[in-house]
């Protein structure tokens, strides 16, 4: 099946199931805002407290805060939102139609690196084994002609983001003949500078209101609370302050579902270090990133650092974790090191010194810091769309069936165990509530008694859920159960006072901490 459509099905999946809905669906909905559902808040839940948990319970000298949506606006001025916080914007004058000048270029330079990639995969089905990869792509010719495409592209993008020049990525669009999606001409604009914060009035106008912005990221509140953590809490360099919570961007090409929504939710961590040891400190964090995603089992593959183009004005080094999603390999998390910008920004403006005294140099200094900042939404699309699947399998008769499973490592699952008892009446329900009843302070459990047993595993599978328990009559003579594993189908009986084992090694968070370097 074409990935774009897999995509289709994914988001069809989340609404059919209660994982996410549209905003304001009844209104015919609210563009790029989305409610997360009954199941869908559980596994946002789940990979908040993976994030939250090892982040400020595994490292010692990492604190959490929740600070306010609404700040003080001079916040945005120091941190250079105000005047550099833009997307360069472009519109097709026949379908009116807005695009981000910068994305139509980085999705030609996507289309080159599919060519590549499909002449690479049809080379490998033909020579098997033997193929070499990286021999194949400096001596195929197609391969190569691509490459220099993609490359001469790539250069002048760069450059024209280095000097911040709009006329140049116009051009760059224009010689390249890239065409309007919707039109499918190049009837362009010139390109213009758009800031994406979204502002409000706090106060009424009688008493002299004032423009406040909503944050576009949580990481202010973090470093205007710098002096306060560090001292109520009494850390010392290196610390961490860790954070999760709404931030909110006008996005003008906002596409892809949850992927780049205008309100959504960040998970960033600023990591305080001496000046002239961030390097050390960035290279750590990108290892512990790295591990963090992989712990969850998707393929080695589907990882990979993309370095920026282009430095953020707060900047000295930045890279992105990027996922290869249904539509190609995009950004998850973002690792910067912001050097002493932002700290020194909010000491020149608040007029409030910002120092660390260092017992060990004896000496104080604004400090640097190592930022990991990561979606939570854009985490939870990555992993909704490696776990689902559209599986054949095989039944008793020999017929084949048809099943759609959600792969979620087990520790995120929204629900980790369904008891069903197999009929209705006998006491069969009372035993099953009785099983529920003994789990669910510690695993959250789904009763369902409706249709057959086949019909329930197909449910549970759709969303999810790694075990499922049938009770039956032989339940009540010896308080056995049969067991079923979501990935493998294998059905076993065991002893139901051996549950709440079972789940406790395959579905706690322990499970993938252990993983973690
Ligand atoms: N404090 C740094 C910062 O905000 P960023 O790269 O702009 O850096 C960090 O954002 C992460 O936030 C991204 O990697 C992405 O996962 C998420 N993110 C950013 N904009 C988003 C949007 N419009 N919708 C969903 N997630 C978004």
């Amino acid at each position: 099946m074409a990935q774009e459509d897999v995509f289709k099905k994914l988001v069809a999946h989340c609404k059919e199931y209660g994982f996410v809905f549209q905003s304001s669906e009844i209104y015919d909905g609210l563009s790029a805002v989305y409610d997360y559902a009954q199941l869908g808040v559980e596994l946002k839940n789940n990979i908040k407290k993976y994030w939250w948990d090892s982040m400020v319970k595994l490292h010692e000298n990492v604190v959490g805060i929740d600070s306010a949506i609404f700040m003080h606006p001079t916040i945005w001025k120091a941190s250079g939102h105000v005047d550099a916080f833009n997307d360069p914007l472009i519109d097709n004058k026949d379908s009116k139609k807005r695009y981000r000048a910068d994305v139509l270029i980085e999705d030609l330079m996507a289309k080159y690196e599919a060519k590549m990639d499909k002449e690479v995969a049809k080379a490998k089905k033909k020579f098997g084994e033997s193929f070499d990869e990286e021999q194949f792509r400096a001596t195929n010719p197609r391969v190569k002609a691509n490459k220099e495409k993609m490359d001469a592209v790539h250069k002048r993008f760069v450059d024209a983001l280095d000097k911040n020049d709009l006329d140049e990525l116009k051009q760059i669009i224009i010689d390249n003949e890239i065409a309007c999606p919707i039109s499918g001409t190049k009837n362009w604009t010139d390109v213009r500078q758009f800031n994406l914060m979204f502002s409000t009035e706090m106060g009424s106008t009688a008493d002299g209101s004032s423009k406040i912005f909503l944050r576009p990221e949580t990481a202010q509140g973090i470093f205007v609370n710098y002096l306060n953590v560090q001292k109520t809490g009494r850390m010392k360099i290196p610390f961490g302050i860790a954070q999760i919570g709404k931030a909110f961007r006008n996005e003008i090409v906002a596409r892809q579902f949850i992927f780049r929504m205008r309100e959504f939710e960040q998970m960033e961590l600023q990591f305080f270090v001496r000046p002239g040891e961030e390097m050390k400190w960035f290279d750590k964090w990108k290892e512990t990133r790295m591990s963090w995603h992989k712990a969850l089992g998707f393929d080695d593959d589907k990882y990979r650092f993309h370095d920026h183009d282009k430095l953020a004005h707060y900047a000295n080094a930045a890279t992105d974790v990027e996922f290869k999603f249904p539509f190609g390999f995009k950004e998850v998390e973002g690792i910067h090191s912001r050097t002493d910008f932002d700290l020194s920004q909010h000491q020149e403006f608040s007029g409030k010194k910002i120092q660390y005294f260092d017992p060990e140099l004896n000496k104080s200094y604004v400090p640097y810091v190592v930022e990991t900042s990561i979606g939570v939404d854009r985490m939870f699309l990555q992993i909704m769309s490696e776990a689902y699947a559209e599986e054949k399998i095989e039944k008793e008769d020999g017929k084949t069936d048809e099943r759609v499973v959600l792969r979620l490592p087990a520790a995120l699952a929204p629900i980790k165990l369904a008891v069903m008892p197999l009929t209705k009446k006998d006491g069969l329900p009372e035993k099953a509530r009785e099983i529920i009843n003994d789990l669910k302070f510690d695993f959250n459990c789904q009763y369902d008694e409706k249709d057959s047993i086949g019909k329930r595993y197909r449910r549970q599978d759709a969303i999810g859920t790694p075990f499922c328990v049938t009770v039956d009559h032989q339940s009540l003579e010896d308080n056995t159960v049969t067991i079923r594993h979501r990935d493998t189908m294998e059905q076993e009986r065991i002893e139901i006072s051996k549950l709440a084992e079972i789940l406790d090694s395959h579905v706690s968070m322990k499970s993938l901490f252990k993983k973690l370097k």
